[in-house]
This record gives structure tokens, C-alpha cells and sequence, in this order.
């Protein structure tokens, strides 16, 4: 899939782009059933919600499981990020985020790439977001919410909020660096909000700056999405410090190739 030129200006002047149905229900199947084969291995990146029992999100997802890994490599997937970055790609990061029914805990609002920038020393947001919807995404699943043309403020330089010091500081609902009431009203002032919904299958590509949050899921159906961060070969984080888990910053940053024959179902 190739972005035509006034797609890229969209992106560029809101900071996301919305496709519903890009994925058939075929391929959705096949994304659940990884979905939930992965959700089942008790590892240190399946991260739960407060309550100790819902799986609140799963990450690295590509490294543990060959379906995953084809989607990152599906020209769908992986052609627009290289159009919007301007060069070859590779995963950054994968997680999945499952927002249970019931149980699915907020997102506060936040930008993504403080994370990457203060957490692994990322130098520029030379990166984008593809968001896979796996459930339908409705007013009542807590559907993303997005703040059009926010990417365009840079990033907001936010004090970190007291934490266990550790990397689940940046997955749990008590988000580490989390954007304040004034600049979101700010930022809304401007660009209003927007809730991008449709089937499962739908797509959502967004900026790396754009502010963004979700609330809890008090909803009987689950909002489970999966988020792949592409990142430009030519911005590989230089760190500091201690490195975050692999399955948070993937260490192999050679550029992706796409894969036109690769099938998910
Ligand atoms: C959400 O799943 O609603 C939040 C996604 C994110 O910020 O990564
Ligand atoms: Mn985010």
C-alpha cells in the first residue's frame, strides 16, 4: 500500500490517518489467535492492570511469535512508515494493548515520544505509530483519543511523575510522563479530539508527538489494538544509561524488508 501524496499531507498537517477494514476478518482471526497464544506465556513483558489478573498489554510481541513478525514486514504495514519516516525502517517496538472488557484500565494523556526520547535516548521522532485494531472500537470500548495537529507543538517537556523507578513506570495506567490539564486544553483549544472508530481490521497511523489517551473500558466488550512503532535505521537510540528490556527497544535495527507474499491466515 502506497499513501498518495495528499495522504502524507494529511498526516503531516493532523498527525494521523485513519483506514477502516484494512485487515479481513481472516487476518483478524489469525492476529487473535497469536494474540491470545502469546497473552498465555507468563513472561516479564505481559504487563497486568492493578487488579493483578487482567492482562493489561503485551509487549515485543514480534520477537515471540512468526505471525506477528510477518505483519511487520506486510507492505500494508510497513510502505507507509518508510513514506512518512523518508527512509528504510525497522521495529522499534510492538505491544498490544487489550483494554478488557470490564477491567481495561486509562491511558493518561501523553505523547510517545518523551518515552523513547528521556527512556532510551531516541534523538529525533523519525518514527510512526501503526495501530491495528483486533476488536470493533466503539464511543463505549475506550477508543484512542487523539488531539489533531498536537504533533506540531514538538515535544512537551513534562517533569516525570513519581514512580517505582523501574520500566512499567511507562505501561501502567499511572503513567510516568503524562501531560498536564492546561497544556490538553491548550492543545484541544486548537485541534479538538478526535476518537477514530470502526471494525476490527481498521488501521490508525499516528505521530510519535501527537497527544493521545484513552479511558477505562466499563464496556462487556474487550478494545484489544496492536500498536507497531517503526523507527528510521538512521535514528537508533544512543543510550546512556541502563537499557530498557528488549522487549520494550528492539535491539536488531537493521531495515526491514517489505514482504508482498507474506499472509497472516
Ligand atoms: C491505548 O491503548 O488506549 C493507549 C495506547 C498508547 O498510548 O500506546
Ligand atoms: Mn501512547
Amino acid at each position: 500500500m502506497e499513501l498518495t501524496r495528499r495522504q502524507l499531507h494529511t498526516y503531516e498537517e493532523d498527525g494521523l490517518l485513519f483506514f477502516p477494514s484494512l485487515f479481513d476478518q481472516a487476518e483478524v482471526a489469525a492476529l487473535t489467535e497469536a494474540t491470545e497464544t502469546i497473552a498465555a506465556i507468563d513472561h516479564p513483558s505481559r504487563v497486568l492492570e492493578t487488579d493483578g489478573e487482567t492482562v493489561r498489554a503485551l509487549h515485543g510481541c514480534h520477537l515471540m511469535n512468526e505471525v506477528m513478525a510477518r505483519l511487520t514486514r506486510l507492505p500494508r504495514m510497513l510502505r507507509p512508515a518508510e513514506q512518512i519516516i523518508g527512509d528504510s525502517a525497522y521495529v522499534y517496538q510492538f505491544k498490544i494493548n487489550v483494554k478488557a472488557a470490564f477491567g481495561g484500565d486509562v491511558w493518561k494523556w501523553h505523547q510517545d515520544y518523551i518515552f523513547w526520547a528521556k527512556g532510551d535516548g531516541m534523538q529525533r521522532p523519525d518514527c510512526v505509530n501503526v495501530m491495528v485494531y483486533l476488536d470493533e472500537v466503539t464511543e463505549f470500548n475506550g477508543p484512542l483519543m487523539c488531539i489533531p495537529k498536537s504533533h506540531h507543538h514538538g515535544m512537551v517537556d513534562v517533569m516525570a511523575e513519581q514512580g517505582e523507578g523501574s520500566w512499567k513506570d511507562n505501561v501502567s495506567a499511572d503513567l510516568k510522563y503524562s501531560l498536564d490539564a492546561a497544556t490538553v486544553a491548550m492543545l484541544v483549544e486548537r485541534g479538538g479530539i478526535v476518537a477514530p472508530k470502526g471494525p476490527a481490521g481498521s488501521v490508525l497511523i499516528f505521530h510519535p508527538n501527537l497527544a493521545h489517551g484513552s479511558a477505562p473500558n466499563l464496556s462487556p466488550w474487550d478494545r484489544t489494538m496492536m500498536i507497531v512503532t517503526y523507527n528510521s535505521v538512521n535514528n537508533v537510540p544512543e543510550p546512556t544509561g541502563e537499557r530498557r528490556p528488549e522487549f520494550l527497544v528492539s535491539r536488531d535495527a537493521s531495515a526491514l524488508q517489505a514482504d508482498p507474499e507474506a499472509v497472516l491466515a
